[in-house]
């Protein structure tokens, strides 16, 4: 007959006094003082990055044991640095720039969300499986209507750039029952990424419950005479200080104009304020749920949003 102790090691069941002196070192011995989890964020920079402050905040408010330290990976050691993290027994990572695409092939299961993605910003490590998801687009749709609160369900949403962070986010977009329209420099990547949100969403609708699937990809030319109800901007031109080619009468009465980059009013920003947009919002609040996100996925805990967000505004 056999017993197993607490961390699931099988030990002999002992009949006599001395076995059973043997049996109790042999269970204190397995029962060894719970540890703290190890998270982490990875990039290359990442000095800059809130993560830390961000999840050790959630912590402490939910009272889960871990920590989460930002670690700079070289250029070419990003897979080096996932297996030293699994060996030193890490639960997982973030990932940020500019590994995402690294992570996406590294991962040995993908959600719905990074395979449209094709991007990784969150590792979950299970024994031999490495689990991939992009909460970026979660973030995203969170920050938008529990806090901005306004609803995604069939509004007209125009999603701009088709890079790496509109990528991240079509999907959830239209998880939340948007209208999207894609609007790009380069227009092949607007619809190819059209494409592939739209296929995924019609692959998933079959397994759940039906979903928002019209979606389309443009170019800037294409916007003039049209009105949306939600303006994102997802492009890399805020980082250059550059205007978007955007008509003035994109923004139909009450439009949000959200920005995914924080910190900073950028000229799409300055541009929606003069241009008729009722809300102007910067990523700040996506940064926050997007890490919310993350942490659920490792931990199986919502932490409160608010107030972190409003704790980093203070300290913007
Ligand atoms: P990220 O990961 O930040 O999305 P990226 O993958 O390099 O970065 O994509 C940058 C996005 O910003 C692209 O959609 C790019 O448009 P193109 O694909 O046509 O190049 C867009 N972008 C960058 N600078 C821009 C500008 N000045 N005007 C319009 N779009 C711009």
């Amino acid at each position: 007959m056999r017993d197993v102790c607490p961390h699931n090691r099988p030990i002999n069941r002992a009949p006599t006094l001395k076995l059973q002196y043997l049996t109790m070192r042999a269970v204190n011995f397995c029962a060894h003082p719970k540890m703290t989890d190890k998270y982490a964020v990875i990039g290359n920079p990442i000095n800059h990055s809130k993560s830390p402050l961000i999840h050790k905040m959630f912590a402490g408010q939910t009272g889960q044991d871990i920590s989460y330290e930002a670690i700079l990976a070289p250029l070419d050691g990003f897979a080096a640095t996932i297996e030293r993290l699994r060996n030193e027994g890490y639960k997982g990572c973030n990932v940020t720039v500019p590994f995402k695409f690294e992570a996406f092939q590294l991962a040995t299961q993908l959600t719905p969300h990074a395979l449209v993605a094709q991007a990784v910003n969150t590792l979950k490590f299970d024994g031999d499986t490495i689990l991939g998801d992009n909460t970026d687009g979660t973030g995203l749709a969170r920050d938008i209507q529990f806090h901005l609160r306004i609803t995604l369900n069939n509004k007209r949403v125009l999603l701009i750039g088709a890079g790496g962070a509109a990528n991240g986010v079509s999907l959830p977009l239209m998880h939340a029952g948007a209208k999207l329209t894609i609007v790009n420099r380069n227009v092949d990547k607007a619809q190819v990424l059209a494409i592939r949100t739209s296929n995924k969403a019609q692959e998933l609708a079959t397994s759940q419950t039906s979903v928002q699937t019209q979606i389309s990809g443009c170019g800037y030319d294409e916007l003039f005479g049209k009105q949306f109800d939600v303006v994102i901007n997802a492009t890399s031109a805020g980082l250059t200080d550059s205007e978007l080619p955007l008509p003035a009468t994109l923004f139909a009465s009450g439009a949000l104009a959200y920005d995914m980059m924080y910190g900073r009013v950028t000229p799409f920003m300055k541009f929606a304020r003069e241009h008729g947009a009722a809300v102007v919002s910067d990523g700040l609040g996506m940064l926050v749920e997007q890490a919310a996100e993350s942490f659920f996925i490792w931990r199986g805990v919502r932490p409160e949003t608010a107030p972190v967000i409003e704790a980093l505004r203070k300290f913007q």
